[in-house]
């Protein structure tokens, strides 16, 4: 019995992921010289699209590649490969590399971009994850000075993923020059005496979507919120901490660094914003 390979996108056509075939020499293999998104889709609807597809405009012009489609073509394109995939809640990839050219640093001249994409289910925290806050731990950020850009190169971000699976813990969170900035694949907010403090969304934190819409709902709740700079002391005396990610959702964290962390249980003011947001997704 063969199985059955899940439909991908690769420039312009749908295809089952065992056919999908890219040259070694594409610049995304060669440099990570590309850019991407993840989307998460709520009953085959995928939440806030647009705020997507405008950080991708954003990450391309960041790093001087050409849009290989309109809005208006992301859409049409995803919307089709949702309705190709068997299950409902879905975290959609789309990534796009400079194209395939023969090794050299410098942009190649008159080269097609290489756009991809692929679905895959939406895993969301589990329901003891979200009652009982997860474990992270904690690194100096030594990644590049451009961690705005959703790019492709992700090692930096990789090494520190690593770091807290070797520790049984789901995040690295990251500090440098003594402020907070994000962890591995997410963005941080803190709680200081009942104001939601987040970083700013500066050339050093991804502007997360799920930042935004976290910030969104805590103002739409009536809590206090500021966005300034936290240094690493104040993120360690926090009352609470949080995650957000578009597979995240918004997440306490309970242990840092093998420690309990606040009082070792998800805070009063993430599970008011935790319900607000849940209210704000597709249903
Ligand atoms: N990561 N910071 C980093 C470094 C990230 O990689 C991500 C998302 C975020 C949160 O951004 P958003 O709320 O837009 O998902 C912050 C995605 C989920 C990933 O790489 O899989």
């Amino acid at each position: 019995m063969t199985e059955t390979s899940p439909i991908v996108y690769l420039n312009g056509a749908f295809v089952p992921l065992a056919d999908a075939r890219i040259s070694v020499l594409d610049r995304g293999f060669i440099y990570g010289d590309g850019v991407y998104e993840v989307v998460p889709v709520y009953q085959r609807q995928p939440f806030r699209m647009a705020q997507h597809l405008a950080r991708l405009a954003r990450s391309l012009d960041g790093v001087g590649m050409a849009h290989p489609m309109t809005d208006a073509q992301w859409m049409t394109t995803i919307t089709e490969l949702i309705a190709r995939q068997p299950f409902a809640d879905q975290a959609v990839y789309f990534q796009v590399t400079r194209g395939v050219a023969k090794r050299d640093h410098a942009f190649p001249k008159g080269v097609e971009p290489t756009v991809f994409m692929m679905s895959n289910p939406l895993v969301l925290p589990s329901q003891g994850q979200v009652e009982r806050g997860v474990a992270v731990v904690t690194a100096e950020d030594n990644r590049w000075h451009r961690c705005d850009l959703k790019t492709t190169s992700l090692l930096g971000n990789v090494l520190m993923r690593q770091l807290a699976v070797e520790a049984n813990a789901v995040e690295t969170v990251m500090f440098r020059d003594g402020y907070l900035t994000e962890a591995s694949a997410s963005n941080v907010l803190a709680v200081i005496d009942g104001t939601v403090v987040a970083p700013p969304k500066d050339h050093l934190i991804l502007p997360g979507i799920t930042y935004d819409a976290t910030l969104e709902v805590t103002r739409a709740a009536g809590v206090p919120l500021v966005v300034r700079p936290v240094t690493r002391a104040e993120a360690m005396a926090a009352d609470e901490l949080w995650l957000s990610s578009s597979t995240k959702e918004v997440l306490a964290i309970t242990t840092v660094d093998g420690k309990p962390f606040g009082a070792g249980m998800p805070g009063p003011v993430f599970r008011k914003v935790y319900a607000a947001f849940q209210a704000t997704k597709p249903h």
